[in-house]
């Protein structure tokens, strides 16, 4: 698995960026064949994806990422006492880490750790490395790997007394479906032993406008963000994609309570992707859906806990924008291997 300190010219990353490769064209084939097409978001994170969530992240319309970084910044203090000493601290899809340094700072007062960052984007990493890495106590190595690799190569490293606290912010459970993030969740606790932590953070459900906003802003970036996705394909599998094209589109299923993010051809057209293999002739206003953002209701969050395999411990929720912090810990009893 790579770390990001490793060589470039290291044959074993050379190995991973080809397999990596070979994953992400058969994931094309396979979801640009299915109907109604889609493609798995976890592919909008390459160099530029990385780059423009991070502008997404600073959009007035993107209260979700304020949210939480306010909720870290003045809960810190508050979180670290719930948690126990001698920690490994892991985050999924940790992105430039910019809102955990309020945690980490807080837990490094306390005492030395170690902090995995776990990110499918090298760019990601990079990013967090320059943004945490003055903070002298705390040893950060990133994980150049999916999230449950990554937690498994962490699990891996504990030592006899030490805990692990796994932080999933941003709400990104909410880009799995229920029924998927319920699973996900049951296989973090998998690799997590009775007493260790699990903070997550879920956006909760407000106006439409409001949400619809938060991913169609006016200045297009979220639109760049998800076209990003059809221009990786031509630069990565050699598509042929003309992004003018398509168009983002933003829909919210009141029923499913999530935000959808599409690209809608705008007329007729066939697209070749020769690494994967595929001709594709899309119709005039048929979408491919790139992401889902799930929209919880606080009143889910404990159920959601308790069938997965966790207590909810505390909870703290944004009032200026609804978004909630939850700390559960993993329950002794649980049985993490039974999946309903
Ligand atoms: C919605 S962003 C959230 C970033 C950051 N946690 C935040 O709250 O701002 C999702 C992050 O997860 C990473 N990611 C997406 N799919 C992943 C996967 N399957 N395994 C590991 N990381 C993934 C992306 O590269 C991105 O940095």
């Amino acid at each position: 698995m790579p770390v990001f300190d490793a060589s470039v010219h290291n044959p074993r990353r050379v190995k991973a960026a080809r397999t990596a490769q070979d994953d992400f064209a058969r994931a094309v084939r396979a979801g640009l064949s299915r109907s109604p097409r889609e493609l798995p978001s976890t592919y909008l994170y390459d160099a530029v994806g990385s780059a423009l969530f991070e502008v997404i992240t600073l959009l007035p319309e993107y209260g979700l990422s304020r949210a939480d970084e306010r909720l870290l910044r003045l809960w810190a203090q508050a979180m670290v006492q719930q948690l126990p000493r001698s920690l490994l601290v892991a985050e999924l899809g940790s992105g430039s880490g910019r809102k955990t340094r309020w945690l980490l700072e807080a837990l490094a007062a306390r005492e030395r750790l170690s902090y995995f960052p776990i990110d499918v984007s090298a760019t990601a990493l990079l990013k967090c490395r320059q943004e945490l890495s003055e903070l002298g106590a705390v040893s950060l190595v990133g994980l150049e790997a999916s999230y449950l690799d990554g937690l498994q190569e962490v699990a891996a490293r504990r030592r006899p007394g030490q805990s692990l606290l796994v932080l999933f912010l941003g709400s990104t459970i909410g880009n799995f479906s229920t029924p998927q993030a319920e699973h996900f969740l049951r296989e973090i606790r998998r690799r997590q032993e009775p007493g260790d932590m699990l903070l997550i953070g879920t956006d909760l459900e407000k106006d439409v406008q409001t949400m619809l906003l938060a991913y169609a802003d006016p200045t297009g970036v979220t639109a760049a963000f998800n076209l990003n996705l059809l221009a990786r394909i031509n630069r990565e599998l050699g598509g042929d994609f003309k992004l003018s094209g398509f168009e983002h589109v933003v829909r919210y299923d009141a029923v499913g309570r999530r935000i959808e993010m599409h690209l809608r051809s705008r007329h007729r057209q066939t697209v070749s992707i020769p690494a994967a293999n595929l001709v594709c002739q899309f119709r005039e206003g048929e979408t491919i859906w790139t992401e889902t953002c799930h929209k919880f209701r606080i009143g889910e969050l404990a159920g959601m806990a308790e069938r997965t395999g966790y207590v909810p411990l505390a909870r703290w929720v944004d009032q200026e924008w609804p978004f909630a912090e939850s700390l559960w810990v993993a329950a002794p009893n649980a049985d993490p291997n039974a999946d309903p």
